[in-house]
């Protein structure tokens, strides 16, 4: 394999590297100056992939860390932190936006860069962690210490057929890898392809524990990589197991595929309105699809909320007998959410058996005939049972049902969608729906394979 091909494609050229250091050093300066000016306690750090050499080519932030003592309470920090990254954009005319779900920080576009502005605490090991993305710092000064810049290209190589095989990003959208588990990767096995090779191999639970801490048995995740600066962190806990399990099996295609070169560049496939429809229409399943408003919401708790709604869904529907055959959720990040269900069959019968108490229990089989009449009453296996009506008989119909105020509390409903759901949703036709997300509906293996 030619990797130096690859790399010339995906590796900042010296120039962009030298302004994207020149834009780091820039608000570096900035911050460092108005801390100064200010009597403001706290030191700026540029961390992330652009310290550690490990950008890809046009796609990284620039992750800036504002570093406070551990004196300083949360309210403080947060206040404080908020202020400089405000003061930073506005300085430099970036268009900021407050992200605010798990930890406050502001992430802003100065000059076509996407700048993160974030404050934390400054610890010197794991133990003295308290907000999330302290270890940060930390991160970027253990991945410097111990990563060769040939070790960085490999890096470059491992992220960017992640990133083409779908498997690359640690945020909720993807559930896949995060920049710091290639970093750590690479450490631990040296090259893309040795990490290819072994990951091929991977079982449940696979330990990387690269400073021997020994404490992997804390965790049951799929993976499980010991932070270096944190015993008692597991880096792959993001991680889901189904992007775990794409990467294993990313990694044995590649390794057995003629066509490498194809792995580290998107799928180029024209995407084909009819075509699409028409294979649906082959599959021959009822297609229910929903579409409701986005609320405003922070993004990074949107897709966990999607999938808990529509799993739930899924599952009342199941236990109303009706056959789901696959589903999906999609959003458009802005203003609109989609769940589509694809139905084995989507149409019941008329009739329900309604399952009672077991022949042997004499005091509860009486209720139960008293209750339905013992001549409508039958046995099945030791179960008395008794025939009855079915309500709904068609899945559009149940749904709407359970999409009410009043009902909506029968399925599991992210907080932030319930509202929105029950007020805005309606039945949608499938042609109306994202051509991508119907493609990678029906394609679910065409990621990992080349
Ligand atoms: P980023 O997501 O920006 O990662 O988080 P990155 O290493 O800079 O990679 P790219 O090139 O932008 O995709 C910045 C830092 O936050 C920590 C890591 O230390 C990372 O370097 N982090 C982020 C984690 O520890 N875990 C995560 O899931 C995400
Ligand atoms: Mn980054």
């Amino acid at each position: 394999m030619n990797y130096e091909a690859i790399l010339k494609e995906i590796k900042p050229t010296k120039e962009e590297q030298e302004e994207i250091d020149a834009m780091s050093d820039k608000l570096v300066g900035f911050l460092e100056e108005t801390c100064m000016r200010e009597g403001i306690d706290a030191k700026i750090a540029v961390v992330g992939s652009v310290a550690k050499r490990t950008a890809l080519k046009g796609k990284s932030d620039i992750d800036i860390f504002m570093a406070f003592p551990l004196s300083v309470s949360e309210g403080t920090l947060k206040d404080t932190g908020l202020y400089l990254a405000h003061k930073c954009s506005d300085e430099f005319d970036g268009d900021a936006s407050h992200h605010f779900a798990s930890h406050p920080y502001v992430s802003t576009v100065i000059e076509d860069y996407e700048v993160d502005l974030v404050p934390c605490y400054e610890i010197e090991d794991g133990s003295q962690l308290k907000s999330a993305v302290d270890r940060t710092i930390l991160h970027t000064r253990y991945v410097k210490a111990n990563l060769t810049d040939e070790m960085a290209d490999e890096v470059l190589l491992l992220k960017k057929f992640m990133d083409m095989t779908g498997t690359y990003g640690s945020e909720f959208k993807v559930g896949g890898f995060a920049g710091y588990i290639c970093e750590l990767l690479i450490i631990r096995y040296g090259s893309f392809e040795e990490t290819l090779r072994q990951a091929s191999e991977w079982k449940y639970g696979h330990v990387i524990d690269l400073e021997g801490y020994g404490t992997s048995s804390n965790f049951s995740d799929p993976l499980v990589v010991i932070d270096p600066t944190d015993k008692n962190r597991n880096v792959g806990a993001a991680l889901t197991l189904g992007k775990y399990a794409e990467f294993i099996q990313s990694a044995r295609n590649y390794l057995a595929s003629d066509n490498k070169m194809d792995y580290f560049h998107p799928l180029s496939k024209e995407l084909d309105k009819n075509q699409i429809l028409d294979e649906f229409e082959k599959r021959g399943g009822d297609l229910i699809a929903i579409r409701f408003t986005m609320p405003d919401m922070p993004l990074d708790t949107l897709y966990p909320q999607l999938k808990v709604t529509t799993e739930s869904l899924v599952e009342k529907l199941t236990d109303a007998e009706f056959n789901v055959f696959d589903y999906g959720y999609w959003s458009d990040e802005d203003s609109k959410c989609i769940i589509l269900l694809e139905m084995a069959s989507s149409k019941l019968n008329n009739i329900k058996i309604n399952v009672g108490p077991k022949v042997f229990i004499k005091k509860a089989c009486d209720n139960f005939t008293a209750k339905y009449g013992a001549e409508d009453c039958h046995i099945m296996d030791d179960y008395l049972v008794h025939t009855q009506k079915r309500e709904f008989t068609q899945a559009s119909d149940y749904i709407a049902h359970i999409f009410t105020t009043e009902h909506i509390g029968l399925i599991k409903v992210g907080k932030n969608l319930k509202k929105s759901i029950v007020n805005t949703y309606e039945f949608i036709d499938v042609e109306d729906i994202d051509l991508e997300f119907l493609d990678n509906f029906l394609n679910p293996g065409q990621h990992i394979v080349r």
